[in-house]
């Protein structure tokens, strides 16, 4: 799993090079596409529940996860993108989320800041992922990160358990009350993923019956990390830099 998520670290770590206002989601996905074919690792959203048909999620600015690719989608200056891989190595699973700003600009200042609490509350959760702790001492975390922002913390979708399989348990909810939930213990691999909203905490489905937006228009943020727990700080699979 440490191998998938470096390599998948090393993705990550160019891909904003054709995140370009004039690039469709499609362009991205395919690009990720041959780059997981390079680094040896197998999606496992392409062919998921016999239903997706991608190597990523993409979704941009009201779109709060799984933006289905499209040849359709021009990216534009400003947009903020949220790119979501889960990938195997050997059969061992990563799964990471980053977000991006299209263009020089970093966008609007209140994006900006949107995208900055998604990351400081992923670390907060990151950060209460020790051996002992109960797996909610990270929801909290996460929530109560989001919310003294006075951003809205989806509920509709979750982090979780991952291994051989990119979805396993437990959920890990990004919200509730600490000390609740099964103890955590070295070797427990999860993946944390807050999703975040500017405004109201609801989502809707769009008609595809997949990509979530908020149910407000207002913007959205999505990050994620791998982490396993160990005897002492938990490690982040999915942060490797060159
Ligand atoms: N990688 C996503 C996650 O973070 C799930 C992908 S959904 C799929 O859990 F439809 F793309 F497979
Ligand atoms: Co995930």
């Amino acid at each position: 799993m440490e191998e998938a998520g470096r390599r998948l670290g090393h993705i990550f770590a160019s891909v904003s090079s054709v995140l370009c206002a004039g690039s469709t989601t499609l362009d991205v996905d395919a690009w990720i596409e041959d780059k997981l074919l390079k680094y040896d690792l197998v999606s496992k959203s392409k062919g998921y529940k016999g239903l997706y048909h991608h190597v990523s999620c993409i979704s941009v600015n009201d779109v709060v996860v799984h933006g289905i690719p499209s040849k359709a989608f021009i990216l534009r200056d400003g947009d903020l993108v949220k790119i979501d891989v889960c990938a195997s190595w050997k059969g061992y699973c990563a799964d990471m989320a980053r977000a991006f700003f299209v263009g020089q600009g970093e966008g609007a200042s209140e994006g900006k800041r949107l995208v900055e609490v998604a990351y400081s509350a992923l670390d907060k959760g990151i950060s209460k992922a020790l051996a002992g702790n109960h797996l909610s001492d990270i929801s909290a975390a996460i929530q109560e990160e989001v919310e003294a922002a006075s951003f809205g913390v989806v509920r509709d979708f979750a982090g979780h358990g991952i291994g051989k399989q990119m979805h396993e348990e437990p959920e890990v909810l990004n919200f509730g009350k600490p000390g609740r939930g099964p103890i955590l213990r070295p070797g427990m691999a999860l993946a944390l993923e807050p999703m975040i909203t500017m405004g109201s905490y609801k989502i809707k489905i769009m008609p595809d019956g997949w990509t979530a937006k908020t149910a407000d228009g207002s913007l959205a943020a999505h990050v994620e990390d791998t982490i396993v727990i160990t005897e002492a700080e938990p490690k982040v699979i999915t942060r490797y830099n060159l």
